[in-house]
């Protein structure tokens, strides 16, 4: 749901303000160290209560001071949020709320900067990531699945660490079994969702005719989950974890059978994790009716004024509302009579201004 208004207090370098915005498109402007990325994240942590930048919250506390506190008003909630060296304190409409899931599932947002990188050449619970981020808002069933499946992985691995043969192994692995091939499935679809929506509307982003994108299971797809459980029960035992399961699925993304990290450009790199973002925020908007807030840090790093603007173009035109920065703006103007709302950002003050 849009983000319709941000308090700032005590956030890194940014001054104590109240700001407004536009439900689709803002954009704000300023030198480097002027705060933009800062601002960013602040809206990162009201829709998913955890930072783009730091797991460690505390480290958004501006220096000296004891707490922070962003207090975020969307469309149809508001959210809280306050951080003290010791304690996080989350409020969705004005209850305190234990689980970050909670909130993270109000307001999908997704960012896009130089780390977008990892979806196409980071490592491959990178990737997993990627997936699973999707399918937690697509999928009702996914959250619970998910957890139950991360429940009982632990339980047998806390089991395969003692590196005794245990008949628990059995029970846990019967459950496993189940939960795999489910995520398995669901993940599989979920690409195949997912390159159709590349294909057939992002394709004037970049030419994906040579790009394959292959789902690989955590295991031998040729073999059964329970017969390689079974065979393979003794080395398990021997590594003392869990070696079989969708813990250990992979996407290759490759160019003529090249990994693509190997053969295509920075920028041709940028744009094609930039184009999977933008799919997976089509996808997670057509299927749930939830606008996706989408938030572009620094967007010409890396890639050519041709293929900003192709990319602003994709983005004007999303069910989405869009937070750009830019060092300067007037370096790759924003076309189209949409309404924009600009602000300048200087030493830390986010000023919204009339015209560019
Ligand atoms: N906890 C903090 N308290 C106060 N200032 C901080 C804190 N953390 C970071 N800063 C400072 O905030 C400033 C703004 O950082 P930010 O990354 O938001 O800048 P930016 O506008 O994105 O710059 P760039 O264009 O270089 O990416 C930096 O000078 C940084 O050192
Ligand atoms: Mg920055």
């Amino acid at each position: 749901m849009p983000l319709r208004q941000l308090s700032l207090n005590q956030f890194r370098n940014l001054s104590s303000t109240t700001l407004e915005f536009d439900s689709h498109l803002n954009i704000f402007e300023g030198k480097n160290a002027s705060g933009k990325t800062s601002l960013l994240e602040a809206i990162h942590i009201v829709c998913e209560g955890q930072s783009f930048r730091t797991h460690h919250l505390k480290q958004c506390i501006r220096h000296n001071q004891d707490d922070f506190l962003l207090f975020g008003k969307f469309s149809d909630h508001q959210v809280g949020i306050s951080k003290t060296q010791e304690q996080r304190i989350i409020k969705i409409n004005g209850q305190i709320t234990a689980r970050r899931s909670e909130l993270v599932l109000f307001s999908p947002v997704r960012m896009i900067n130089t780390d977008s990188l990892d979806i196409v050449m980071g490592k491959p619970s990178m990737k997993r990531e990627f997936i699973d981020w999707c399918l937690f808002h697509v999928e009702p069933s996914y959250p619970d699945l998910w957890k139950q499946h991360g429940h009982a992985l632990k339980q047998k691995n806390a089991l395969l660490k003692t590196k005794t043969d245990d008949h628990q192994i059995d029970y846990w692995n019967e459950y496993l079994l189940d939960y795999n091939l489910r995520i398995s499935r669901y993940r599989k679809d979920f690409l195949s969702r997912l390159k159709n929506i590349l294909f057939s509307e992002l394709n004037n982003l970049m030419d994906y005719e040579r790009i394959t994108f292959t789902y690989e299971p955590g295991w031998d797809i040729n073999k059964s989950l329970s017969d390689i459980y079974r065979i393979q029960r003794q080395r398990e035992i021997k590594y003392g974890y869990s070696l079989y399961g969708i813990h250990r699925d992979n996407i290759h993304i490759s160019q003529d059978g090249i990994p693509v990290q190997h053969c295509l450009s920075r920028g041709q790199l940028k744009k094609l994790s930039v184009a999977l973002l933008i799919a997976q925020v089509i996808l997670v908007n057509r299927e749930t009716g939830k606008p996706v807030i989408i938030l572009v840090d620094d967007l010409s790093s890396e890639l050519d004024s041709v293929s900003v603007s192709k990319i602003l173009e994709v983005l004007r035109i999303l069910n989405a509302q869009i937070f750009l920065t830019f060092i300067k703006y007037s370096d790759h103007p924003v076309k189209g009579d949409q309404e924009v709302k600009w602000f300048h950002v200087e030493h830390g003050i986010i000023k919204p201004v009339k015209n560019v």
